[in-house]
């Protein structure tokens, strides 16, 4: 179901005040280092770009048209900080890269969505930033930032910025298959690895149902942008 279907039948009743985007999905896993396509302010319109870092993962960027660390001599990174976490047994934190419509979807960057997982992770939730667009992904795909979990398509920018192996740590898609191998990544992006054997449960893309949410600060204090705005329907313009 989509959401002008469910948006259809809720303004029957409530006015359709507020639905956000609601679904069920898909997820897989990446840490390719690449700077995060919602990091273009000429992907973000009115909205402030996710803050993306140089080389150390550390240090901000001001300048949000530095080119990738995906593409030749580009100087611009992933945060380190853009890594999930968890708070409790049933609640973690953390940033994914999202299509709702099976495009790059632009007008979708740093909205949040609460993930819920089925037949998986039972009684747990995600609360998660969309930080990415794909043009690889699927219509309600949530490509989750998980360190060591596949560079997937684009190479280049772990082996430059961290010397990892031409293909990412482990698999190129799926990365690391055991928490000891979290060992291969730097330190600084080993809790985030260690996190897909610990509160994840080492879960294999499981399904979700999503539902927009307003961002949490403790999203957007680490991305410095969020969207909120809760009536945006499903449509690929
Ligand atoms: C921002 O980076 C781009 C690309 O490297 C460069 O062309 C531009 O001059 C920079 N802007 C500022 C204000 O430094
Ligand atoms: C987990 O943390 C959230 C947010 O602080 C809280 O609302 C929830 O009750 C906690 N759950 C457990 C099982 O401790």
């Amino acid at each position: 179901m989509n959401t002008l279907t469910t948006c259809f039948f809720v303004v029957l009743a409530i006015g359709c005040a507020f639905a956000g985007l609601s679904g069920s999905g898909t997820t897989t896993r990446y840490w390719d280092c690449c700077k995060p396509s919602c990091s273009w302010k000429e992907n973000t319109g009115t909205h402030n770009p996710v803050v993306s870092c140089s080389k150390d993962g550390v240090s901000e960027l001001t300048n949000a048209s530095v080119s990738s660390g995906c593409e030749a001599n580009g100087g611009s990174y992933v945060c380190n900080d853009l890594q999930p976490w968890a708070v409790n047994d049933s609640l973690a934190y953390g940033f994914v890269a999202a299509s709702f419509t099976g495009g790059a979807d632009n007008k979708y960057c740093g909205i949040c969505l609460k993930l819920t997982f089925v037949n998986a992770l039972s009684g747990k939730t995600f609360i998660v930033q969309n930080v990415n667009t794909g043009g690889d992904l699927g219509a309600n795909q949530f490509d989750i930032q998980i360190p060591g979990g596949g560079v997937g398509i684009f190479t280049l920018g772990c082996s430059t910025q961290w010397g990892a192996p031409d293909s990412g740590w482990g698999q190129q898609y799926g990365g690391v298959s055991s928490d000891s191998e979290c060992s291969q990544l730097p330190e600084a992006l080993q809790s985030g690895c260690h996190f897909r054997f610990g509160w994840y449960e080492n879960a294999d893309n499981p399904q979700v149902n999503f539902e927009q949410v307003t961002c949490p600060s403790e999203l957007t204090d680490l991305t410095h942008t969020e969207n909120n705005d809760l009536t945006m329907t499903l449509s690929s313009s």
